[in-house]
């Protein structure tokens, strides 16, 4: 069991890389912030702090949850911990349940609350998890909150993939009930859409992460695990993340925070999910691909320059903290228009 759950997280990274560098991504194209000519802040006051339900963040940025459970992933999730450390972001975990069934595999995620005991670390397993699971990943890790995973096409795909998604929702109500950090539940990369937000939203969910179409693409990773052609036809499956992001905003209102992930790689990414209402963004496969091919100083330049990069924008946009950045204009043109007009929803 734990040698197939091995397995597959190796081959997660492996063909999470080679997808990766083909990806020729441009996920925000359509998304485009109005230039402020009068723009009166000074750069050196910007403020990009946030908070995600009394969880407060000085830098929107997370580190998405990816790996665990063996020798390398306990070396990925050290590495990162370190720049998380270093660079003051919140970071996940990738699924304990690895670890939940096997004692050899906690270690690989101790690591991060060790390497940043003060640092906000994010537990993660799948939304049918049960409480007592819930409650042991958050122990392991001194988690300051729970991220469940919803990735049903994943599974789908998968040969030894779950088969019946049944009681999902009230799952993660009963599990907010139970533990004793805050929830956020979030898609793997296939998006989510409003009604299914306000679903979550009536069942007590206050943090959202919309995990869209445009990076990481789970169908086509387990396709090439099962070196399998029957899923050819499913790329186009999944919301993309512009468009998921904007649904979800408008559709839970005050009602939830929204991180914006699913494809992101640099500051202009972020800054335009940040612009269309998500209060953190958050990033996997692209910095797990420079983490793997460049290393972790590369990585850690690189988180800093998308630091800048939403600085410089926030300047010209004349938006002094992230609050006010989501009061500026925002065009919305090609595929993400369509999408939005196709589903009634105006910005
Ligand atoms: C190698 C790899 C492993 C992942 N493992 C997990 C996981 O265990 N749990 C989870 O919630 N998400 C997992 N994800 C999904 C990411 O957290 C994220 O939701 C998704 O990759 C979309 O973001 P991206 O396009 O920036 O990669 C994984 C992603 C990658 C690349």
């Amino acid at each position: 069991m734990r040698e197939n759950r091995i397995l597959r997280k190796r081959e997660h990274i492996k063909y999470s890389l080679s997808l990766e560098k083909k990806l020729k991504r441009d996920v925000f194209k359509d998304i485009i912030l109005v230039h402020n000519c009068l723009s009166e802040v000074n750069l050196k006051e910007i403020d990009i702090s946030t908070k995600l339900q009394g969880i407060k963040l000085i830098s929107p940025i997370i580190i998405n949850a990816m790996t665990g459970g063996m020798q390398e992933g306990e070396k990925i999730n050290g590495q990162l911990a370190i720049i998380a450390k270093k660079l003051n972001l919140a970071m996940a975990v990738g699924s304990q349940k690895i670890a939940l069934e096997n004692k050899d595999s906690i270690r690989s995620f101790k690591i991060v609350r060790e390497l940043n005991p003060d640092g906000i670390i994010l537990a993660n397993l799948g939304a049918d998890a049960s409480v007592e699971e819930a409650q042991k990943a958050i122990d392991m890790i001194k988690a300051d909150a729970l991220q469940l995973h919803l990735n049903v096409p994943q599974e789908i795909v998968m040969k030894e993939g779950r088969r019946n998604f049944k009681g999902t929702v009230d799952n993660i109500a009963e599990i907010i009930k139970n533990v004793n950090v805050p929830v956020i539940v979030k898609e793997v990369g296939f998006g989510m859409a409003g009604e299914e937000a306000i679903t979550l939203v009536e069942k007590g969910v206050k943090i959202i992460d919309v995990g869209g179409k445009g990076g990481t693409d789970f169908i086509a990773i387990e396709s090439l695990r099962r070196k399998s052609k029957a899923f050819k036809g499913f790329q186009e499956w999944g919301i993309p993340t512009p468009a998921s992001l904007i649904e979800v905003v408008k559709a839970v209102g005050d009602n939830a925070d929204v991180i914006a992930s699913g494809g992101l790689k640099n500051g202009f990414d972020a800054a335009k999910s940040l612009a269309l209402g998500a209060k953190a963004v958050a990033y996997a496969g692209y910095f797990l691909h420079i983490l793997l091919n460049k290393g972790p100083s590369r990585l850690e330049k690189h988180i800093l320059q998308i630091e800048k990069q939403i600085k410089y924008i926030m300047a010209m946009t004349g938006a002094k903290n992230i609050s006010e950045l989501q009061k500026r204009p925002v065009i919305i043109k090609g595929q993400t228009y369509h999408w939005l007009k196709n589903r009634g929803i105006s910005i």
